[in-house]
Order: C-alpha cells, then structure tokens, then sequence
C-alpha cells in the first residue's frame, strides 16, 4: 500500500490541517492514558519544526451524537495535549462557525488550535460535504494521522482529503508499515493468536488470516464455540450456537490449507462469571458440566510458547481469558509475556489486548502496539480503511 506521506510535503509558511484520534480515556477531567496522543507527537513536532508553519489539530472524543456536550468537551484532552508538546495549545470555542474562523485566521507561525469535538456536528459522522469543505479551509494542507479513527468515513478523517493536498502522518505510516505485511507477505512462519469473547467480531480476521498464517491460536471465550463443533463438552462456556457452522468451515478451511490451528488443550474455570470465583484447573480439553471456560490452563500456554519461540512474525489480537479478574489473567500474562520475548516481528492490535500489554507494563518490548480498536480489527480483516484509502497515491 503506497500512501503519500507527510516526508513529500512542502509545509514551508503552511497551515496545516491535521486529523489525529485524541479520543483518550478521561477519569474526573483527567486523561488516564496519554498513548493516543504521545503517537501523533512525532507528526506534530515534525510539522511544527518546518519554516513558519502553524497546526489546526481536529479529533473527536467519545460519541456526543452529533449535539454539543460538555461533558465530551476536549479541554481536558488539550490541558495534557499542551502538558506533552510543550508549547502552548489554545482549545477552539467551537468546530466550525464565524468565532472559529476568526481563531483560526489569527493563527501565528508554531501556534497550535485544537478544534473543539468534531463530534458536536451530526455532519462529521454523516460526512457531509459541506461541512467538510468548511474543516478544510482551516488549511492549506491536510495530515491524517488518526489511525484508530480511520475505519470511519467521516468528514474529518474522509471528507476533508477531497479538498486539499492530503498525506499520511508517521503514525498511520507505521501502523501501515507493520500491518499491512500480515495481509500480504508476512515473515515467516507467522502465527497469529486470535482470542476475545465472541466468533462474531473475530471470524472476518481469523478467516483473512488464515491466508497467510502457518499457525493459529484460537483462545478466550471463542475458543469454546470451536471446541463445541470438535466434539469437546464445554460445559457452561460461552457458546455461539449461531456460528458453529461458520467455526466448522473454518477448521475445515484450516485443514485443507494445513494451518496448525491451537485451541485450549486444558482450562481454568469458574463455576460463574464473576471476579470472586473460585478458579479450578482442568487437565483435559474437556470442560466439566456446571463449569465455564475462564482462561487457557498451562498446557495450552506452553504449546502456544512453543509456537512462538520459532516465529518470524507474529500478530495477537484479543485476550486468552478474561484477564480483567485476576484469578483469570495468567493465560494472558504469559502470551504477552511471550510475545514481549519473542524474537520475530511482534504486532498486538486490538483494544483488549493492548489494554492487557498496557496493563502488564509490556508495551516497549513489542515492535507495534496498534492505536487502533476497531481500525486494527478492520485492517486486519483486509477491508479498506477510508481515512487510509483517500491518501493512497
Ligand atoms: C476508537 O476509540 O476506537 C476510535 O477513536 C473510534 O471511536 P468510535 O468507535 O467512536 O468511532
């Protein structure tokens, strides 16, 4: 995928445009997690470093509907925007409007403007043209750098490139770089590790991969509607009756290309879905009736270890158990561990499992942490990703 990036700009006396995904995670006024917004900073200072440029930042935070709200207001988000460039950010009173224009036309060389929530409009979601042409007169030049928000065709991550010169930030540039070989020619062997509770939001990754993996991983709560259609007793675990034919096809599929395929081989379970459970371990693939499938048990951890030790590249996307209960996390920490250890190239996309990286302090130690939840799924399930496609050459 050959996108125009921000390298072949000329920026010199510009005013540029960016689009970046500051939808961070906000506690009593106060940015949690600052990993979206550290991300776009290499794009940022590198445009404030050319001659006499100045910065009109767009993003949206959470899902207002299209109405104005202050509690999805990006103050907050700019305080620790300006805290981490080090220079000062002004927060626009608006995203559009006579106010904001006059805002925008007083903008200096290195001064930066972030808009108000590009979500207050129900025109940024409905990608009205009208609006997006307003959010480009904003520039001279336009960067999207949103990679978690470019599954949405909306004005400002789509509607804007066609109005202006539009490029790639480095951050979709990376995201790019490290996915995008998955789907085409990964290092070899690539395993992919796939958990998460559901077969319906993983099957469109599984099955893509499936194309270009040698083995694959298949845990958390999915894993049971597997192991169902493999005639294992699965007890009270989440199953999708719905999509037993659909995880049949799949096995099928897998055999026919001779992909290894890894499901659980032992478990930890519960006898309910709740934190204070009492975790039991079960030597057998079988889960016993009254009993649900809380994490992957140390059987199936050493064999995916094992999997990953010889890997060239390898790609995990959703939790191995339901990490978020300590008694069921291990399955988890172990995988990330070893992912961390691994010497092949290491991408984890995908909300949970970044969480749980996060979570482990494990972040550093993998090539790419995707920034994208839903934009990772998508990229990975092969579907063109709008903010990204309206910056191909
Ligand atoms: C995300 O957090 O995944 C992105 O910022 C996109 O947000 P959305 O799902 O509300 O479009």
């Amino acid at each position: 995928m050959i996108l125009n990036t921000i390298r072949e700009a000329d920026l010199t006396n510009k005013r540029v445009l960016i689009r970046v995904d500051f939808n961070v995670p906000l506690k009593g006024g106060v940015v949690t997690d600052a990993t979206r917004i550290n991300a776009a900073l290499p794009t940022i200072n590198y445009i404030l470093e050319q001659k006499g440029t100045s910065l009109v930042v767009m993003s949206h935070f959470g899902r207002p509907k299209g109405k104005k709200n202050p509690d999805f207001s990006m103050v907050p988000v700019g305080k620790k925007f300006q805290e981490l460039l080090g220079r000062p950010v002004r927060v626009a009173s608006d995203v559009i409007g006579d106010e904001v224009r006059k805002e925008v036309a007083s903008l200096k060389a290195g001064e930066v403007l972030l808009l108000e929530n590009c979500r207050f409009y129900p025109d940024e979601e409905a990608n009205d043209p009208e609006f997006a042409k307003e959010l480009a007169s904003y520039g001279d030049v336009y960067v999207n750098d949103a990679f978690g928000t470019a599954h949405r065709a909306h004005a400002s991550t789509e509607g804007v490139a066609h109005y202006l010169p539009s490029y790639a930030g480095f951050l979709i540039e990376k995201e790019v770089k490290f996915m995008a070989p998955l789907l085409e020619n990964p290092a070899k062997p690539f395993v992919a590790i796939i958990g998460g509770a559901k077969v319906s939001s993983k099957i469109g990754v599984l099955q893509s991969l499936l194309k270009t993996c040698d083995t694959m991983v298949i845990g958390g709560g999915m894993a049971y509607t597997f192991a169902k259609v493999m005639g294992r007793k699965v007890g009270n675990s989440l199953v999708e009756s719905d999509y037993l034919q659909t995880a049949k096809d799949f096995l099928d599929a897998a055999a026919e290309k001779k992909v290894n395929v890894i499901l659980p081989v032992d478990h930890v379970v519960a006898d309910k879905f709740d934190e204070n459970a009492a975790p039991v371990a079960v030597d057998s693939p079988d889960v016993p009736d009254g009993m649900m499938g809380m994490d992957v048990g140390p059987k199936t951890i050493a064999l995916i270890k094992d999997a990953l030790a010889g890997a060239g590249a390898i790609v995990w996307n959703g939790p191995l158990g339901v990490f978020e209960f300590d008694s069921f996390a291990k399955g988890t920490l172990e995988i990330a561990k070893a992912v961390a250890a691994a010497s092949g190239i290491t991408v984890v996309g995908g909300g949970d499992s970044v969480a749980a990286v996060n979570k482990f302090g494990l972040a550093d130690k993998i090539n790419h942490v995707s920034t994208g939840g839903g934009a990772s799924l998508e990229f990975l399930q092969g579907l063109p990703l709008p903010g990204i496609e309206a910056l191909r050459k």
